[in-house]
């Protein structure tokens, strides 16, 4: 531990909360971006927040201390996932702005409570690692969400296949193991779930016995997670394919380990590159992450090169051609690029079709993109999207992070000032992001309503 460590602690978040609820439960902040520069320099791709959340999460895991560096420690996420490890007793260190250290010697509750879940679902990724260490959990239902209902009925079902009984009761999910833990299960998963596959490893890893996950999610921060865990300990095969093994040891113990790069925020700057026309390098990129989006963006007219460990994006000057793209789970199109893609559609020669297969109601930044002069028909999961001369600067406001980044990209080629207000889901999930586009030429400031 260096003498510069600091502790977060929970009161400090509940003090920027509070800040929060003064301003009428919003953060007041707006972005606005004066559009038509191009973009040209050098963007460093912070920590996957996707993949920092379950691994925060592992820190339940073992009483000695885990040091994960390319943490993305400024995100809302990370601040809220912090606060809910924080009360469950989790010791959290801050080395440096990028390096966190957690351990949890002991348990202080058993509880996560509503008013931090609701702000973020994945705060159910706590359930797993309590109740496969300590035996018992208490978390709120995460609620309905801007992007659909989200139910967390896999992770429920899969948790009882290991022996926990589980009641919901007052809005909370209370789950308990008879003595002697959570034994291992043959696991099917009925859909392909993220944060189910997390959480029932991160609950496998202490039980008794094998499990088996089929039907299991493949994405890139499943494998991170994995890895993290087999440093700890555990053992586990099968990552990144969909059946994975893990094998119940009886404790795990802590380690280092380097946040995957975010390719979501990847994929974001690529599409920037290209909206805006220039040359950007994006430093720290996993272009192995991101083919699904990769195929596409060439068609459309992208240049993208793998450069050592950075990703070269240029567009030629020729304008973007029309493609469809239909999201589904890793290794297809990433839902959480759906949003960007359709705004480069927007300008493009010709048409393109989105179609959306894993949330409902994930098309909330079409009012505000048609608000902008973009030419869009949705019917049911689909979207056509008919390319736009130009697309105006307007005030928008958008309800979840990658519709809101979504209409970044639009502002940043618009003609004209956009003000994009609810800037707090941009800072749950990009860092620096006004830093990032301003050193790349971008006219983009952050100003209060
Ligand atoms: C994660 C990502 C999110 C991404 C999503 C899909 C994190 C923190 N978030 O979310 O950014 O958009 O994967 O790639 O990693 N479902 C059920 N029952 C359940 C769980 C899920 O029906 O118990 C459904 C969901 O409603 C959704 C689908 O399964 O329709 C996929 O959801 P899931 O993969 O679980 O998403 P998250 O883990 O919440």
């Amino acid at each position: 531990m260096t003498q510069a460590a600091q502790i977060i602690s929970f009161q400090d978040i509940k003090d920027t909360r509070a800040e929060d609820r003064k301003a009428g439960g919003l953060a007041m902040d707006q972005i606005k971006i004066r559009g038509g520069n191009r973009l040209n320099g050098n963007i460093r791709i912070s920590g996957a927040k996707n993949a920092a959340l379950p691994l925060l999460c592992t820190s339940l895991l073992t009483d000695t201390p885990i040091t994960f560096s390319n943490m993305p420690v400024s995100l809302g996420d990370i601040k809220t996932l912090s606060a809910v490890l924080a009360e469950l007793g989790t010791d959290i260190r801050l080395i440096d702005e990028n390096t966190m250290e957690l351990g949890t010697p002991t348990l202080k509750s058993k509880r996560a409570p509503y008013e931090l879940v609701r702000k973020m679902r994945a705060s159910v990724l706590v359930l797993g690692p309590l109740l496969g260490r300590f035996g018992e959990a208490e978390v709120s239902l995460p609620g309905g969400c801007a992007i659909g209902t989200r139910p967390v009925d896999l992770h429920i079902s899969a948790l009882e296949e290991m022996g926990a009984i589980i009641t919901l009761e007052d809005g909370y999910v209370k789950a308990k193991t008879e003595q002697g833990g959570l034994v291992g299960a043959d696991i099917k998963f009925a859909k392909v779930s993220v944060g189910a596959t997390e959480n029932i490893m991160m609950a496998a890893v202490l039980a008794k016995g094998t499990t088996t996950l089929h039907n299991a999610a493949q994405e890139p921060e499943i494998v991170d997670l994995g890895e993290c865990l087999i440093k700890m300990g555990a053992k586990i095969s099968g990552l990144g394919t969909s059946t994975i093994t893990i094998d119940g040891v009886p404790a795990l113990h802590g380690c280092d380990h380097s946040v995957l790069p975010d390719r979501i925020e990847t994929g974001t700057w690529m599409i920037a590159t290209a909206l805006t026309g220039g040359e950007v390098t994006l430093e720290n990129g996993r272009l192995d992450t991101l083919t699904a989006l990769i195929d596409p963006l060439r068609k459309a007219g992208v240049q993208i090169e793998e450069r050592g460990d950075d990703i070269f994006v240029h567009r030629n000057g020729k304008p973007l051609v029309g493609t469809d793209i239909m999201t589904e789970p890793y290794p297809g199109f990433p839902t959480d690029m759906q949003a960007q893609f359709m705004t480069l559609l927007t300008l493009c020669q010709g048409a393109g079709m989105v179609t959306e297969t894993i949330f409902e109601n994930r098309f909330m930044h079409v009012p505000e993109l048609c608000r902008m002069g973009a030419d869009i028909t949705v019917q049911g999961n689909s979207a056509i999207i008919r390319g736009v001369d130009t697309l105006k600067g307007a005030e928008v406001m958008a309800t979840d992070l990658r519709a809101s980044v979504a209409l970044v990209l639009a502002a940043l080629v618009a003609d004209g000032e956009t003000t994009i207000n609810r800037v707090y889901h941009l800072d749950r999930g990009y860092e620096d992001i006004v830093k990032k586009l301003g050193a790349c030429g971008a006219d983009i400031r952050r100003a209060k309503e």
